[in-house]
C-alpha cells in the first residue's frame, strides 16, 4: 500500500452530509448584468493570413502581425478602455480586440481565492495563505487549476493574480492574498499555482512587483531597499513565476523602489525582470500606478490599466514628436503579441461569458479539502482536541454565526455561492449526538453563561483584513480577546479559532487549552472546522508566517520601517524579515514559522546529505548537482496524518546571511506505525549569498550546516557540509 493518504481520500466521509444551506448573506453589492462576451471567431478570411499558421512560432507570428498593424493598432494594445467604453460590466480591463487583424479582445479579471469583480456562480476558494499553510505544492497547483478553470468559464483570458510578495510587514492588509513571509516557500507556491492557472487557458500575472509590502499610503509609498535584500527576499517568487511558473504577464506595483514608481523604474523591469529573471511576458501596471508616458514607455512597461492615461493619446504625441521611437511601441505591443500566441490566445475558441456557471460541486469540495489541509493547530493541551461529538458544545463568536470571516477584502473579493458557518457545520457534523449551543458574543455575561453550561467551548474569532488598508496592529479587533478570556474563565475547555488573514496577538493563550488557526477558509468554512475539530481530518497545515509574542518584537516595529516617515519606508531589517529576525535576535516568537501540531506524532531519523563536502566553489556552478538530504520519517502515534519535512541552511558567518533559511520542504502523507523516506533537493543557490560588489551570487567557503525538522524552531537534525 502507498505510504501517501492520498488527499482526495481525506474527503471520503465527508461528501455524504450534504449541502448545508448558509445563512450568511454576504451577497451585497450590486447585482451585476449578465453581460455576454463574445467569443472571438476568427472570420474565415483571416485564417489565410501569415500570423494565423500555427506551425509558426509565436516570435515569428508576432512579427507577422506586427508588420500588418498600423501605429493606431498597435496603440490600442498598450492600453486599457474604461468600462463605461467597453460593453463589458465584469472584468477588472479590457482591451478591445482588433477585428480586422483577428487579434482577440484581452479581458483581464481579478481571483486571488475565485473570480472576484462581481463575478456570481463562482467558488470562494480559502485565502491563498491558507492554501500555503498545506505547505503542499500539488494542492497549490490545484487551486490554480481551479481559479483558472472558473476565470475562463467566465471569458477571462488573463488572470490578475497570483499576489507573490513577501508579507514583509505583519500588519499588512494583504498578507492573506500572499504565501506568507519567505521566499522560498513563496517561490514554491508561487511557480505552482501558476503553472495551474495557465493550464486551464488563461494567462497569469504575478503581481504585485516590486515591494509592494503595506496598503498604508500605496500609492505614493517608497520602499528604500538595499540591492541584496531585493535580490535574497523580494525577488525569489517572481523569479519562481518566470523560470518555474512561465508566467506570461507581471504587474508593477503601485509604490515607489528607491524613488522610482515601480511602472517606471528602469532596473526594476527592464534590469531585474527582463534581464536578470528573463521574463519574456508583458508587463502591465496595477489599476492607476503608470505616472508618466516616456519614462515608463522606456523603462519597459507594455501596458497601462485601466485605461490610457499615458499611453492613449499622449503616447501618440510622443511617437509624433520622437519622444518614443516606433521602434519602443513595436517592442512592447511584441511582447504581448507573442505572449498571446504562445498562451494560444489566438488559437483556441475561448466561449466562456461573464455571467457562465463556473462553480460545481467538485469545487467546492476542493475548496473544503484546502481549508482542511491550510487549518494550523496552534496548541493542543491534554489533546483536548479532537472532540468527541457528544455531550454539549457552546459555539461563541459572530465569527462562529452570523458573520464568518470567510475572505478578504478589496479587489480579491468574490461573491461565494453560499458560507457554511462554523455553527452550522457543527451541527451538522454531530447531528442529534450532542447539543450544541449558541451566543455571538455581543453579551459578555450571555456568553460567560453559554460556555458555563457546556463541556466545552469554542471560541470564533476574527481578524478582517483588505487591500487598502493596513490592519492598525496585531490585536483581535473589538472587545474579542476579553471574549476569550471571559469564556475561558468560565469554561476550562475552551477552544479559539481564528479566522485570520495573517498573525495576531494572543494575550489570552495560558489560558485557553486548544487554538486553531483556520484563516480565512473560504465558502467551505464550517464544514471543514467541524472536520478539525471531530478529528475526521487529521490537521496537517504549518504556519507560513510567524506569530510574535507582542507588537513590539516584529521586524518592522519602527515608525520608519512601518507604516514609513513622511511616505519613505525604509527596509532597514535587511535580510532579516520574517524568521530571520527571531532567529538573528534570539526571540522566541510566540508561535514559529514552519509551526503546526497534529493529532498524531512524528519521528524524524537518517538523515544523509550528499555530498558532505564539496572541494571547490565552482562545484556550486549552475550545472553543478544540488545537495540531496534524505530523512525517514516515521508515523508514531495511532492515526494517518501528514508531516512537512523542512530543511534550513546556515551559511558561514562570513557571508552575512541570517541564522538559518528555508532550502526546501516536503509533506508526506503516513498511516500510524507507517516510515517513509524523504528526500530533499537542496539548490545551489541556498549554498550562496548576492554579493552586491560581483553583482550576482556567489558561494563562500567554509562549514554550512543542514537541519532538518518540522518547524524553523524544531530541527532535530543537522550535518555540516564543508565547501573548501
Ligand atoms: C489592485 C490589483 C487589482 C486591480 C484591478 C488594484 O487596486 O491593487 O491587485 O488587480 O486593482 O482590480
Amino acid at each position: 500500500m502507498s505510504a501517501r493518504v492520498r488527499r482526495a481520500t481525506n474527503l471520503r466521509e465527508r461528501c455524504g452530509g450534504g449541502r448545508v444551506r448558509s445563512s450568511v448573506q454576504r451577497l451585497g453589492g450590486t447585482v451585476m448584468l449578465a453581460v455576454v462576451a463574445a467569443t472571438l471567431a476568427t472570420p474565415a478570411s483571416l485564417h489565410k493570413e501569415p500570423w494565423m499558421n500555427k506551425s509558426l512560432s509565436a516570435p515569428r507570428r508576432a512579427d507577422l502581425l506586427l508588420r500588418a498593424m498600423t501605429t493606431s493598432d498597435k496603440l490600442a494594445l498598450v492600453h486599457g478602455v474604461r468600462r463605461k467604453e467597453h460593453p463589458f460590466t465584469g472584468y477588472a480591463g479590457y482591451v478591445p480586440a482588433n477585428r480586422r487583424l483577428g487579434i482577440p479582445a484581452l479581458r483581464l479579471a481579478d481571483g486571488r481565492a475565485g473570480v472576484g469583480n462581481g463575478a456570481r456562480k463562482v467558488t470562494l476558494l480559502p485565502a491563498p495563505l491558507a492554501a500555503a499553510a498545506s505547505w503542499d505544492t500539488s494542492l497549490m497547483r490545484d487551486y490554480g487549476r481551479v481559479l483558472g478553470e472558473e476565470e475562463w468559464k467566465k471569458g477571462t483570458n488573463v488572470f490578475l493574480g497570483p499576489t507573490v510578495d513577501v508579507v514583509r510587514v505583519p500588519e499588512w492588509g494583504r498578507a492573506f492574498e500572499t504565501y506568507g513571509e519567505d521566499p522560498y516557500l513563496n517561490a514554491q507556491m508561487a511557480g505552482a499555482e501558476i503553472q495551474g492557472v495557465q493550464s486551464q487557458g488563461p494567462i497569469a500575472d504575478a503581481n504585485m512587483y516590486l515591494t509592494m509590502n503595506q496598503e498604508t499610503g500605496r500609492f505614493q509609498a517608497d520602499s528604500v531597499v538595499d540591492e541584496r535584500t531585493l535580490e535574497e527576499i523580494y525577488l525569489p517568487p517572481f523569479r519562481a513565476a518566470v523560470e518555474q511558473g512561465h508566467v506570461g504577464t507581471v504587474m508593477c506595483a503601485y509604490v515607489q523602489t528607491n524613488g522610482s514608481y515601480s511602472c517606471q523604474n528602469p532596473h526594476l523591469l527592464d534590469g531585474l525582470l527582463r534581464k536578470a529573471l528573463g521574463f519574456r511576458g508583458w508587463v502591465l501596471s496595477d489599476w492607476g500606478a503608470t505616472h508618466s508616458t516616456v519614462a515608463s514607455a522606456k523603462a519597459g512597461l507594455d501596458q497601462e490599466m485601466p485605461d490610457g492615461r499615458y499611453y492613449g493619446a499622449a503616447l501618440e504625441k510622443a511617437i509624433q514628436d520622437g519622444r518614443v521611437s516606433e521602434g519602443l511601441l513595436n517592442a512592447h505591443v511584441r511582447r504581448i503579441l507573442v505572449t498571446m500566441f504562445r498562451h494560444g490566445l489566438f488559437d483556441k475558441p475561448q466561449h466562456g461569458n461573464w455571467n457562465a456557471v463556473a462553480t460545481s460541486r467538485k469545487h467546492a469540495m476542493f475548496s473544503r479539502e484546502v481549508a482542511e489541509q491550510g487549518t494550523v493547530l496552534l496548541k493542543n493541551e491534554g489533546h483536548l482536541l479532537p472532540l468527541a461529538a457528544s455531550g454539549s458544545i457552546a459555539v461563541i463568536g459572530a465569527d462562529g454565526g452570523t458573520e464568518p470571516v470567510a475572505e478578504g477584502g478589496g479587489s480579491s473579493y468574490v461573491i461565494p455561492p453560499y458560507v457554511v458557518s462554523p455553527l452550522e457545520g457543527i451541527r451538522q457534523r454531530v447531528g442529534q449526538k450532542a447539543r450544541v449551543t449558541y451566543a455571538d458574543g455581543s453579551k459578555m455575561t450571555e456568553a460567560a453563561n453559554v460556555a458555563r453550561a457546556a463541556s466545552v467551548a469554542v471560541v470564533f474569532v476574527g481578524a478582517p483584513e483588505s487591500e487598502g488598508r493596513d490592519r492598525p496592529n496585531l490585536e483581535l479587533p473589538g472587545r474579542q480577546d476579553e471574549l476569550i478570556s471571559t469564556v475561558a474563565a468560565a469554561n476550562p475547555n475552551t477552544i479559539v479559532v481564528l479566522n485570520t488573514g495573517g498573525a495576531v496577538l494572543m494575550p489570552w493563550i495560558d489560558r485557553v487549552r486548544a487554538v486553531v488557526e483556520a484563516w480565512y477558509p473560504g465558502q467551505e468554512d464550517g464544514n471543514a472546522i467541524a472536520a478539525i475539530l471531530f478529528g475526521d481530518v487529521n490537521p496537517s497545515g504549518k504556519l507560513p508566517l510567524t506569530f510574535p509574542r507582542t507588537e513590539s518584537e516584529v521586524p518592522t516595529a519602527t515608525a520608519q520601517q512601518w507604516p514609513g516617515v513622511q511616505g519613505v519606508s525604509i527596509y532597514s531589517e535587511k535580510l532579516e524579515v520574517g524568521y530571520r529576525w527571531y532567529d538573528a535576535r534570539h526571540v522566541q516568537p510566540l508561535f514559529p514559522f514552519g509551526y503546526g501540531l497534529s493529532y498524531t506524532t512524528f519521528r524524524l531519523s537518517h538523515l544523509q546529505v550528499n555530498p558532505r563536502s564539496l572541494s571547490a566553489a565552482s562545484e556550486l556552478s549552475p550545472t553543478s548537482p544540488p545537495v540531496e538530504v534524505s530523512v525517514k520519517v516515521t508515523n508514531t502515534g495511532h492515526r494517518a496524518g501528514a508531516e512537512v519535512v523542512q530543511a534550513y541552511v546556515t551559511e558561514p558567518a562570513a557571508t552575512g546571511e541570517p541564522p538559518r533559511q528555508l532550502a526546501a520542504f516536503a509533506k508526506v502523507f503516513l498511516k500510524a506505525g507507517e516510515t517513509e523516506p524523504v528526500q530533499l533537493t537542496l539548490r545551489r543557490r541556498a549554498f550562496s549569498y548576492y554579493s552586491v560588489a560581483a553583482r550576482r551570487w556567489v558561494c563562500s567557503p567554509g562549514d554550512f550546516r543542514v537541519e532538518v525538522g518540522v518547524s524553523s524552531r524544531e530541527l532535530p537534525l543537522a550535518s555540516e557540509i564543508t565547501l573548501r
